[in-house]
C-alpha cells in the first residue's frame, strides 16, 4: 500500500468510526438505562410511548388522512402528538408515495428534533414501515421477488441477502424498524395475501423466515449496527386462513392446527431473536386474536418465551369496538388489547382517544400499572438496542452501496432462481433467438404488475412512476433479440382507475391477427396489482377476458409459451393444455423483465419450485399435506369411490432445461432412537446437457399415527445444489426424532412409534423410530 492509499484508508476507517461508532451495549446496561428512564416517567409519557400514528396526522395538509405535496410537517401537530401526548412512534409515508432517502432523512430529523430536543425525558421515535420486498417506499430502492418467488427459489442464502440490502436501505432512509417478515402459512390461494408469505409449507415458512430475520437484523440481531433493522414478524397468528377466504374475515382453526401447521415458524423466528411481532387484525373461532389473553400472553409470552415487542395491525383496537363489537367503546377495547398483551397500538390517526382512554384505565385499576410498565420496557428496550438514544437518524450520505449495482445483482440472482418452469412440451424452451415472438398479455409490458404491491406505495398502483428504469418483459425480450424479431399488442389491459381486477379487451382482435406472423406467442397473464381487503376475489379462475385471449390465440395453431405473473395461482384449467409451455415468475420485481427472458432464451436454467399447491379447479383447493382420506383413491380405501386430489401442478413442483437423477439413497440406520440423529444420503446427477441448478427436497411420511390422522407426507429438509452437465454429488441430512413429530389430539408434540417413509426425488426407503 502506498503512502496515498494508506491515508485514504485511514480516512475510511475514521470516517466508518466517527460516523458509526457504536458499542452494542450489554443487555444489562439496557435494562438500566431502560429502569432509571421508566422511573422518571408519568403515567402520560408511558402511555405515550405505547401510541403509533401515521405520519400523513403529523404533516401539513388539509386533514389527518392526506398531506401537502411536498410534504412538510406540521409544526403545531407535531408538538402536539410528540410533546403533548408524548407519542412513541410514527410509521407509514405520507399520501401512500415513497420518497428518496434524503426526504426520509430530513422529515425523520425534523420528528427526532422535536421528539429528542424538546422532550423532556429525550426519547427518540421509533419509525417503521413496510419494506417487504426491498425498501417499499424509498425512491430508488433495490425491489426483490416478493416472498412467494423467493420461497420458490428455496435457497436460504439468497433470501439472507435479500434481506440485509433492505435492511441497509431501509437504515439508509432513516428507518430503523422493518414490519417484515411475513410467517403466516400461506396455505389459501384464495388469500390476497397469499404472495406475501413463503408459501403453504409450514418448515419452508419457518427456514425462510430465520434467513430473513438474520439478514434483517444481523447474525447476532445486534440492530445498533447501522446497516440493520429490528424485524417485525406478523401476522400472530394464523392470520391466512379465514373460512372465506377473503382478508380479515373469520377464520375456524383448532388448536391442534395452530400448533401444527401455523405456530412453528413464529417459535423458530422468536428462538432466532425478532425484536418485535405484530398481531393477526382477524379472528379465531370468534375471537378477536387483538383481545386474546390466551394467545397474546400465555402462548407467546409465557410458551414461547417472547420478550420483544408486541404491536398491534392498524387500527386493530379499534376494531374490536367498531367491527367485531366485543368491546361497547373504545375504553373498552383499550383495556381488553392491553391486558391480553398489546404494547403498542398501530392507532394509526386519531391516537387522543387511545391515550386518554388508556390513562383513565391505569387510575381506575382497571389497566394494571405493572402491566404499563411492561409494556412500555420492550419499547424502550428496542429503542436503545437500535442505538436510537444516540444516533436517532442515519443519513444516506453513509450509504454509498445504495441501490448500486452491487444489490441489483442480489436481486437479479433472486428474480432468476425464482422462476419456475411448470411445463415444457417438446422442449419447445428455450427459444431460438432468432424466432419472431409475439409478447402480449396485460402483463407483458408493466413494471407495476412485476413487482406486485407494497412497491413505492401500498397497493403498488405508483410503481410505473418510480421504476421507469427497469424492464419490463417485452423490453427484456427486445433487448435480448432485437426489437425486429418482436411484436407487442396488449390484447388485454388492466382498469388504471383504482380498480384492480378489472381487465378490458384492448385490441384483442389485432392481437389475433398478428399471431399469424409469429413463430411463438409468448402470452403474459395473470393480476393486477393488490393486496389485504382491495385484493378479495370471488373467482379463483383467471379473468375472463384473459381466458378468452388464450383460447383466441390457442385455436391460430401457434406455439404459445405462456407467463404467469401473478400473486396467487388463478386457475388456468380451462386453456392450459393448449399452451405449449408455462413459466410461472410470480412477482419478481424489478428485475423480473430481465430474469424472465434469461429463462425464455435459455441464458438461465430455471430452478424454481412451486412453494404451494397450483389448483386445477376453484372448488378443489388442497395442500400437499393433506390427509389420505382427500387423496386415497378407489384401489386403498374401504370405499369405492376417490376423493380426487387433483391440483394443476403439486407443490415443489419445476422443471429445468437439463435432468436430475436420483440413486443410492442411504440411512446410516434403519432405526431411530430417542435422543439419536438418523443421517439420509441421496447421490444427485445431472444427466442433462447443461449445468443446472437443483432443489433437492426431502419428504417423510409417518405411516400410521395414533390419534390425529397423518399427513400423508411432509418437507422436513431441503437443499439447492448446483450441477455441472455430467456432475454427480451426494446431499445429506440429519434427521432428529423431534424433526418429524406432530402435534397430537392433546396438543403435545410427539414422535409416533414405527415405520416412516422417505422420499427424495423419485427413490424412497423407510425407517422405524422406537422412543
Ligand atoms: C397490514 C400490515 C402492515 C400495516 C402497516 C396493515 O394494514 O395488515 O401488514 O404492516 O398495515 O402498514
Amino acid at each position: 500500500m502506498n503512502i496515498k492509499n494508506f491515508s485514504l484508508a485511514l480516512v475510511l476507517v475514521f470516517a466508518g468510526t466517527s460516523v458509526f461508532a457504536q458499542q452494542k451495549m450489554s443487555k444489562e446496561a439496557i435494562n438500566q438505562k431502560v429502569d432509571a428512564l421508566l422511573a422518571k416517567m408519568t403515567i402520560e409519557e408511558k402511555v405515550g410511548q405505547m401510541a403509533q400514528i401515521t405520519l400523513d396526522v403529523i404533516g401539513k395538509g388539509k386533514d389527518r388522512y392526506t398531506s401537502d405535496e411536498p410534504f412538510s410537517l406540521d409544526k403545531k401537530e407535531t408538538e402536539k402528538a410528540l410533546l403533548q401526548y408524548h407519542v412513541g412512534s410514527v410509521l407509514n409515508t405520507s399520501n401512500n408515495r415513497a420518497r428518496t432517502p434524503q426526504v426520509w432523512y430530513n422529515i425523520i430529523n425534523e420528528i427526532q428534533n422535536v421528539a429528542v430536543k424538546k422532550g423532556k425525558n429525550k426519547i427518540p421515535v421509533i419509525y417503521g414501515v413496510d419494506e417487504v420486498h426491498g425498501a417499499t417506499y424509498t425512491a430508488g430502492a433495490t425491489m426483490f421477488p416478493q416472498q412467494i418467488g423467493q420461497a420458490a427459489t428455496f435457497n436460504r442464502a439468497l433470501v439472507k441477502e435479500g434481506a440485509s440490502v433492505t435492511a441497509y436501505e431501509t437504515r439508509a432512509s432513516s428507518i430503523p424498524w422493518n414490519f417484515s417478515p411475513i410467517l403466516d402459512l400461506g396455505a389459501d390461494p384464495r388469500f390476497p395475501r397469499q404472495w406475501e408469505s413463503f408459501g403453504e409449507d409450514p418448515f419452508l415458512v419457518a427456514q425462510l423466515g430465520k434467513e430473513m430475520i438474520k439478514g434483517l437484523e444481523g447474525d447476532n440481531n445486534d440492530v445498533s449496527n447501522p446497516f440493520k433493522v429490528a424485524s417485525s414478524i406478523k401476522h400472530f397468528l394464523g392470520y391466512q386462513v379465514p373460512v372465506s377466504g377473503k382478508d380479515r374475515t373469520p377464520a375456524i382453526i383448532s388448536d391442534q392446527a395452530l400448533r401444527e401447521y401455523h405456530l412453528p415458524a413464529f417459535k423458530a423466528a422468536i428462538d432466532a431473536g425478532a425484536k418485535t411481532i405484530m398481531i393477526n387484525s382477524g379472528l379465531i373461532n370468534g375471537v378477536p386474536v387483538h383481545a386474546n389473553y390466551k394467545i397474546l400472553t400465555k402462548l407467546l409470552r409465557e410458551e414461547l418465551g417472547f420478550k420483544g415487542l408486541v404491536v398491534t395491525d392498524w387500527g386493530d383496537i379499534e376494531n374490536l369496538h367498531k367491527r367485531d363489537r366485543v368491546a361497547r367503546n373504545n375504553k373498552e377495547a383499550v383495556m381488553m388489547a392491553i391486558n391480553a398483551g398489546i404494547d403498542m397500538s398501530m392507532i394509526a390517526y386519531n391516537y387522543e382517544p387511545f391515550c386518554d382512554d388508556l390513562i383513565a384505565l391505569v387510575k381506575e385499576g382497571k389497566v394494571k400499572q405493572s402491566r404499563i410498565d411492561d409494556a412500555v420496557r420492550n419499547i424502550l428496550t428496542v429503542k436503545y438496542e437500535l442505538n436510537l438514544f444516540e444516533k436517532p437518524t442515519t443519513n444516506i450520505k453513509d450509504y454509498p452501496k445504495f441501490a448500486s449495482k452491487e444489490f441489483e445483482k442480489v436481486a437479479y440472482n433472486a428474480a432468476a432462481e425464482s422462476m419456475t418452469l411448470l411445463k415444457n412440451t417438446n422442449n419447445v424452451l428455450p427459444l431460438s433467438k432468432t424466432a419472431k415472438v409475439l409478447v402480449t398479455g396485460p402483463n407483458a409490458n408493466s413494471m407495476r404488475t412485476l413487482n406486485g404491491a407494497w412497491t413505492y406505495s401500498w397497493q403498488g398502483e405508483k410503481v410505473e412512476e418510480f421504476a421507469a428504469k427497469y424492464n419490463t418483459i417485452v423490453k427484456a425480450i427486445q433487448n435480448k433479440v432485437g426489437a425486429a424479431n418482436v411484436t407487442y399488442l396488449p390484447g388485454v389491459s388492466y382498469k388504471m382507475d383504482g380498480k384492480y381486477f378489472e381487465d378490458f379487451a384492448d385490441k384483442m382482435d389485432e392481437t389475433i391477427a398478428a399471431a399469424k406472423n409469429a413463430d411463438v406467442i409468448v402470452l403474459c397473464l395473470g393480476e393486477n396489482t393488490y393486496t389485504e381487503t382491495p385484493g378479495n376475489l370471488s373467482d379463483l379462475y383467471i379473468s375472463d377476458l384473459q381466458t378468452e385471449l388464450a383460447k383466441k390465440l390457442a385455436a391460430t395453431g401457434k406455439t404459445i409459451v405462456l407467463v404467469l405473473n401473478e400473486g396467487r395461482p388463478r386457475v388456468i384449467s380451462k386453456f392450459e393444455k393448449n399452451m405449449s409451455a408455462i413459466l410461472q415468475s410470480y412477482l419478481p420485481g424489478n428485475f423480473g423483465g430481465d430474469a424472465i427472458a434469461d429463462v425464455l432464451y435459455g441464458d438461465v436454467n430455471p430452478s424454481g419450485r412451486l412453494p404451494y399447491t397450483y389448483p386445477q379447479f376453484p372448488n378443489a383447493l388442497f395442500t400437499y399435506y393433506h390427509k389420505p382420506s382427500e387423496s386415497t383413491g378407489t384401489t386403498e380405501g374401504v370405499y369405492n369411490y376417490d376423493a380426487d386430489y387433483n391440483p394443476q401442478y403439486v407443490f415443489g413442483h419445476g422443471l429445468s432445461y437439463t435432468t436430475f437423477s436420483y440413486s443410492d439413497i442411504k440411512l446410516s440406520s434403519n432405526t431411530l432412537k430417542k435422543g439419536e440423529t438418523l443421517e439420509i444420503s441421496v447421490n444427485v446427477s445431472n444427466t442433462g446437457k447443461v449445468a443446472g441448478k437443483e432443489s433437492v427436497l426431502l419428504y417423510i411420511s409417518d405411516l400410521v399415527a395414533n390419534d390425529i390422522s397423518p399427513d400423508v407426507k411432509r418437507l422436513r429438509g431441503f437443499d439447492k445444489i448446483e450441477l455441472k452437465a455430467g456432475e454427480s454429488r451426494t446431499v445429506t441430512f440429519k434427521i432428529k426424532p423431534e424433526d418429524i413429530a406432530y402435534v397430537n389430539a392433546e396438543l403435545v408434540t410427539t414422535t409416533g412409534e414405527g415405520e416412516f417413509t422417505i422420499q427424495l426425488g423419485n427413490k424412497k426407503a423407510n425407517f422405524n423410530y422406537t422412543p
